[in-house]
This record gives structure tokens, C-alpha cells and sequence, in this order.
């Protein structure tokens, strides 16, 4: 009986290890609600992602306050905040640092005059996860690279609360802030028009069409509908860019 009573409890125990260990290192994927959490941040207690509303949000992850990399990124996201406001794009930036690290970072980037452009104000939060229990949540913590510091990971999350994209990215590789914006510029796009985008593409291109709306003879009635469209092979249908409301 005793020995019974052994077996089963380390059988709980190895089978609450082994799905205790999965479901930390899960990331959301593309389609899941954004986890939610509460956390201190530069701009104080911040409910991600329940407190942008019904904005498009970014989560981004990155390893370090004052280090180079990070530097160059958080630059780079504060001079483009503009267009990503006009886009209806929330940043939060978060790391698994002190919220007293991220205020004097914060502050010394702020006097940082990068690429002659002048300084810039940082309009976003910075958020505070010492414990990495957000970037968990994220799977932001890729443990063969480091099992305390995020890898550089970008959410990209919908007004209803949807991860729309995953990017991560190495330590030593800083991302493209135009390569995010063109990200948030596609899925709104592709949202809006329920077209789709090709390889490379960028605003103000031709979309294309996952299922053509006519049939051959409804085109052969009326050649003009193919003023709209073009055809690239034959099964790729594109719409011409300014035909789009
Ligand atoms: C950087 O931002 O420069 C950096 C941060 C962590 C590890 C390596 C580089």
C-alpha cells in the first residue's frame, strides 16, 4: 500500500514537471489571446494588454538597459513613435530589469542626440520583469541563449487582443523598426480589404487575391473587371493598389 502510494506520488510529481516545464516556455502563437498581466512600468502600473484598448499593441522584448544594441533599437522605436501612432500602435518595451534601471536608462537616452537627428522624448512604457515571469508568458526566454534575459521578441497584437505576429530575434542582431512598420501597414491591410500581400511587399502596392470574385464568363461579359485585376501565372491573381478602398 505504501509503496502503491510512492509510485503515484512521484508520478504526479514527474508529470506536473514535465507539463509545469511546457507551459512555461509556451509561447503564444499567431491567432491566441495576448496573455495578460499587470506590471510597473515608467509610465506606472501598466495591464498589458487590457490598458491600450482597442489599439493595435507591440510587446517588445529586449535583453538589456544600457547596453549597445538596445540602445540603437529603443532610438530607433522612439524617433519613428509618430508613425506608429498614426498607424493606432501602442508600444511596450520590456526587459528583465529594474523599473529604477529602466528610469535611468530612459532618462540617458533622452539626452542621446543618434544620427544628428536631434534628441527624442520616450513616449512608451518601459516595463519592469525582474522575476521574467511576463517574458515567460511571451516565451521571450529562449533558455540556450540565457535563462534571465529576453531574446529580442516582437508581439504584434490586434485591437481584439489577437497575436497577429511573432518575430524573435539574437541577441547580437537589432531590428528594423520599417520592417515592424511594414508588418503593422500589412495586417491592416490585410484586415481592411481581406486581400492578402505578396513577398516584399510595401504600402502602396498591389495586393493579392486569395480567391478570384468572378467567374470566366462573368469576365468574358464584362472585360472591364479585369481593369482591376491581373493575373501572374495561373493561379495568382493580383489587385491593382489603386483600385483599393
Ligand atoms: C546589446 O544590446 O548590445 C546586447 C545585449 C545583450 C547581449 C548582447 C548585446
Amino acid at each position: 500500500m505504501k509503496r502503491m502510494f510512492f509510485t503515484l506520488a512521484l508520478a504526479v510529481l514527474v508529470t506536473g514537471l514535465v507539463y509545469g516545464n511546457k507551459n512555461e516556455y509556451e509561447i503564444p502563437l499567431i491567432g491566441a489571446k495576448a496573455p495578460s498581466f499587470s506590471a510597473k512600468s515608467t509610465d506606472g502600473k501598466l495591464k498589458f494588454p487590457n490598458d491600450f484598448g482597442k489599439s493595435w499593441k507591440i510587446l517588445f522584448s529586449h535583453p538589456r538597459d544600457f547596453t549597445p544594441v538596445c540602445t540603437t533599437e529603443l532610438l530607433e522605436l522612439a524617433y519613428k513613435q509618430g508613425e506608429f501612432e498614426k498607424l493606432g500602435v501602442k508600444l511596450a518595451v520590456i526587459s528583465t530589469d529594474l523599473l529604477s534601471q529602466h528610469e535611468m536608462w530612459k532618462a540617458h537616452l533622452e539626452e542621446i542626440n543618434y544620427k544628428d537627428r536631434g534628441t527624442v522624448e520616450i513616449n512608451f512604457p518601459l516595463i519592469e520583469d525582474n522575476e521574467a515571469i511576463y517574458s515567460r508568458m511571451y516565451g521571450m526566454i529562449h533558455e540556450p541563449t540565457s535563462t534571465t534575459r529576453d531574446v529580442r521578441g516582437v508581439f504584434i497584437i490586434d485591437p481584439d487582443n489577437i497575436v497577429r505576429t511573432i518575430n524573435f530575434y539574437p541577441m547580437e542582431v537589432g531590428r528594423s523598426t520599417d520592417e515592424i512598420i511594414r508588418l503593422v501597414q500589412a495586417l491592416q491591410t490585410t484586415v481592411k480589404t481581406d486581400y492578402f500581400t505578396p513577398a516584399n511587399w510595401e504600402k502602396g502596392n498591389d495586393v493579392i487575391v486569395p480567391h478570384f470574385p468572378y467567374k470566366k464568363h462573368e469576365v468574358e461579359a464584362d472585360p472591364s473587371i479585369k481593369d482591376n485585376f491581373y493575373q501572374v501565372g495561373n493561379r495568382v491573381w493580383f489587385k491593382k493598389a489603386e483600385t483599393l478602398e
